[in-house]
């Protein structure tokens, strides 16, 4: 197996490669005055199953037709096949029409990853669990939802009965019912949010479920943090005296860096499928890492 990485997040690709005892390969990713990018595969990859790591986000145009220029360079080398490794998959908000005369977007994507001749797709937390029966390739859907399972019992240490989990939106409810069982039955809560479609202006009306005093909020995906700064006014409204967050992608678009750390949340927890610039770090912020759990999943391939 040869593993290469595109420019969106080398530190994971190193920790994935480090996991599986491999070296990362090599690539010339050269940049052209306008923005225009040539790639050439360096390592020898003839007859080698081959993965390519590359979230999409932020810049999922830039990042997306750097992956597709690394498929093609790889298999025209000879490659046998090519896994992308998209921890974070752009475009998956637009998985269906929601409104008349809308691109389906991610429709879009998976017609361009299949073409240029990606054999197997690994991405995490997708925004719907009916996204990779869209593909006509195989998608291994992993979840960092027993990552977060193992970081909620060390911070809690024991007292579940303070506790609750809540879902910020109706949409995640099932991931919330999956984290309880993970956490043998505790108590979870969901918070009714609309967002506007035409504005992307969001507000809550109201909490279905008990609110205890320690509320664990859990999402798929943190972009601008008005969601979670919502959600944290809500429950401590409603009585939540410490309240944590937990979401997969770090998407961290606009001002999320000082929404998220002047919110009411302690601590607000994420994981590496985006990688973070320093500047958008704060204090209150932890990362967890995702690379075992990928690499894992390619161990099973090979
Ligand atoms: C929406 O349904 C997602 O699960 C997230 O709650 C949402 O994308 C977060 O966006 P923002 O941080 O901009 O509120």
């Amino acid at each position: 197996m040869k593993i290469f990485s595109g420019t969106s997040n080398k530190p994971l690709a190193q920790k994935i490669a480090k996991n599986l005892g491999l070296p990362l390969s090599d690539l010339e990713i050269f940049v052209f005055p306008d923005g225009e990018k040539r790639v050439r595969a360096l390592d020898k990859v003839v007859g080698e199953d081959c993965v390519v790591v590359q979230p999409t986000s932020p810049e999922p145009d830039k990042n997306y037709m750097e992956l597709f220029l690394i498929a093609d360079a790889i298999l025209r080398n000879g490659a046998k096949s090519i896994t992308a490794v998209i921890p974070y998959l752009s475009y998956q908000r637009q998985d269906r029409l929601f409104r008349e005369g809308e691109a389906v977007s991610l429709d879009v994507i998976r017609k361009i990853l299949e073409a240029v001749g990606i054999s197997k797709i690994i991405t995490i937390d997708l925004h719907s669990v009916r996204i990779p029966e869209l593909f006509k390739i195989e998608v291994a859907h992993l979840s960092a939802l027993s990552i977060f399972a193992e970081k909620i019992l060390e911070i809690i240490r024991g007292s579940v009965a303070d506790c609750v989990l809540v879902s910020p939106d109706m949409g995640g409810v099932r991931r919330i019912k999956i984290l309880s069982e993970m956490l043998g039955g505790m108590p979870y809560a969901v918070i009714v949010k609309n967002r506007n479609l035409a504005t992307g202006k969001l507000t809550a009306s109201e909490i279905q479920g008990e609110i205890k005093k320690r509320a664990i909020i859990v999402d798929d995906m943190i972009s601008t943090g008005e969601t979670i700064k919502l959600a944290t006014e809500l429950l401590r409204k409603n009585g939540a005296k410490e309240i944590y967050v937990f979401a997969t992608h770090p998407v961290f678009s606009k001002d999320a860096k000082n929404v998220l750390q002047k919110s009411y949340a302690e601590r607000v927890f994420v994981t590496d499928t985006i990688e973070i610039p320093k500047e958008k770090e704060f204090p209150k912020l932890e990362i967890l890492s995702v690379s075992e759990m990928i690499a894992g999943q390619l161990k099973k391939n090979s």
